[in-house]
């Protein structure tokens, strides 16, 4: 099998040097790159906004993956759309109407991602396959990196993976949290197509990402 696709979340950058960051970790080999935006009101964290991602935007040409964990949440997606997001994923709990957000998310042109908490089940994907080109399943409760990985959600991965099969429609499944060279085979062989990897992309600083992304390839 393919090694699967690195989306190294940003979050575990450093922020005072994030331009710089973003190059290194394109250089090294990300795939995609992750971007957790959080508000201190749906998730206890707060992190970066449109300004931020547009800044970024510059320095890499790899897909910018947004990751919003934000509510309410559709008064934001144009600008993130204009900051120059590629993927823009929302979580069906941010409310208040998710099918109206993802419908919102393509009329701006953008591929539109729906993300699954931990105790939130596949089945709130029912009514939502047909429109969504990705699912990210939540390996850990968001707001925060460098948590263990839920292995719980490995059955839910499984039961995501099934749907997309079913449905016949190209949709990547993301993970997001915890995934590290211990947990990513787990993810892959449950179905994963894309890995967000914060820690495990980030640790030992620059002249580690290239090792730290190959090894996550070879793992998965
Ligand atoms: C959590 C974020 C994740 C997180 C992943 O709310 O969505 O993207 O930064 O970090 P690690 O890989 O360290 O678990
Ligand atoms: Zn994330």
């Amino acid at each position: 099998m393919a090694a699967p696709l690195i989306a190294p979340s940003i979050l575990s950058a450093d922020f005072a040097r994030l331009g710089e960051e973003v190059r290194a970790i394109d250089a090294a080999g990300a795939d995609w790159i992750h971007v957790d935006v959080m508000d201190g009101h749906f998730v206890p964290n707060i992190t970066i906004g449109p300004a931020v991602v547009k800044a970024l935007r510059p320095h890499s040409a790899k897909p910018f993956d947004v990751h919003l964990m934000i509510s309410p949440v559709d008064a934001y997606l144009e600008a993130f759309a204009a900051a120059g997001a590629d993927i823009i994923t929302v979580h069906p709990e941010a409310g208040p109407h998710v099918h109206r957000t993802v419908q919102a998310v393509k009329a701006l042109g953008k591929k539109a991602g729906v993300s699954l908490n931990p105790g939130t089940p596949a089945k709130m994907l029912d009514y939502l396959i047909d429109e969504i080109d990705l699912v990210l399943v939540m390996s850990v409760n968001p707001g925060f990196g460098g948590q263990s990985f839920i292995a719980s959600q490995l059955r839910k991965i499984e039961a995501v993976r099934k749907m997309i099969d079913k449905s016949g429609r190209e949709i990547l499944l993301e993970v997001d949290g915890g995934v590290d060279v211990t947990t990513i085979r787990s993810c892959t062989d449950a179905g994963a197509d894309v890995l967000v990897a914060g820690t495990a992309s980030f640790k030992g600083g620059p002249d580690h990402y290239a090792a730290n992304i190959a090894a996550l390839k070879a793992a998965g």
